[in-house]
């Protein structure tokens, strides 16, 4: 059974339809990708995913269970994350306490029938002081732990946002651009984690318009264009894709540098 489902969203704002009967499914321990040009209706579908923004039809699966109707924090307990296109961090906190937020999450459970596990730790069940340290160094941010984060550049910030998604231990993390301000070696490291927290089990969707990361870390992609789904497929069918060559990325193949 898929983590994630996502059965014909459609979301309307007034008159315009930013997306339109999209679905799609996210497997546990896989990273699937999400893509298409500015507008297309990714961080959309993530607000509906996540509960922010109503759809007008369609519903979201979490394990099976229709949790359409649900808040935006009780899909948070029940192990959906996020991190956001506009970076949201505690600037004002440091970095441990930024990533400490995450654990907060954990103190009601009541509607889980047991702890998910901290996949950044191989699927174990660490106690919460272990959990926070172990993060804190396999993001490398042990020497920033005591920084204020309004104080960080971009890169290390993200990296802040992933460690509090991390603590709150999803079953599915949504990323919404996390590689927009790395620089080429913080991508390639940001890529390497991923492949790790997917091997440990977990389900990640990924928003990404730099399309080699993408290409590298993605088993199955979902391309949306104007809404719709108009491709769906391993990194190798869609790159070939005439919609996708035609609709997203004008007459350029898949691979030669951003998308947009
Ligand atoms: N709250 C809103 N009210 C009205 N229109 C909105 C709202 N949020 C998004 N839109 C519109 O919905 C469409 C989809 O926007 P969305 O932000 O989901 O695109 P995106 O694929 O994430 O783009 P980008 O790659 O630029 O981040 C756009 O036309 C956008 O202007
Ligand atoms: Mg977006």
């Amino acid at each position: 059974m898929s983590v994630l489902e996502l059965d014909a969203l459609s979301v309307r704002f007034g008159g315009h339809l930013a997306v339109s009967e999209c679905s799609m499914r996210v497997e546990g321990g896989r990273v699937s990708g999400l893509i298409g040009p500015n507008g297309a209706g990714k961080t959309t579908t993530f607000n509906v995913i996540c509960g922010v923004v109503q759809p007008s039809a369609g519903r979201v699966l979490l394990d099976g269970t229709d949790i359409s109707k649900y808040g935006t924090h009780q899909r948070a307990r029940l192990g959906i994350g996020r991190t956001f296109q506009r970076l949201e961090v505690f600037g004002s906190l440091t970095v441990r306490e930024n990533v400490q937020v995450g654990l907060e999450i954990r103190r009601s459970w009541s509607r889980r029938k047991a702890a998910l596990p901290q996949y950044l730790a191989g699927g174990g069940d660490p106690d919460p002081a272990e959990e926070i340290d172990l993060i804190l160094e396999r993001l490398e941010l042990t020497h920033l732990a005591d920084e204020l984060v309004g104080a960080l550049p971009t890169g290390h910030a993200r990296l802040v946002e992933l460690g509090r998604a991390l603590a709150a231990r999803p079953s599915v993390l949504l990323l919404d651009e996390p590689a927009s301000g790395l620089d080429d070696h913080e991508t390639v490291a940001f890529g390497d984690l991923l492949g790790v927290l997917a091997s440990n089990g977990l389900g990640i969707l990924l928003v990404e318009h730099d399309v080699s990361l993408v290409m590298r870390v993605c088993e199955q992609l979902s391309v949306l264009d104007f809404g719709q789904v108009i491709a769906s497929g391993t990194p190798e069918e869609v790159r070939s894709n005439e919609a996708v060559l035609a609709a997203y990325l004008g007459t350029s193949p898949v691979g030669d540098g951003p998308a947009s």
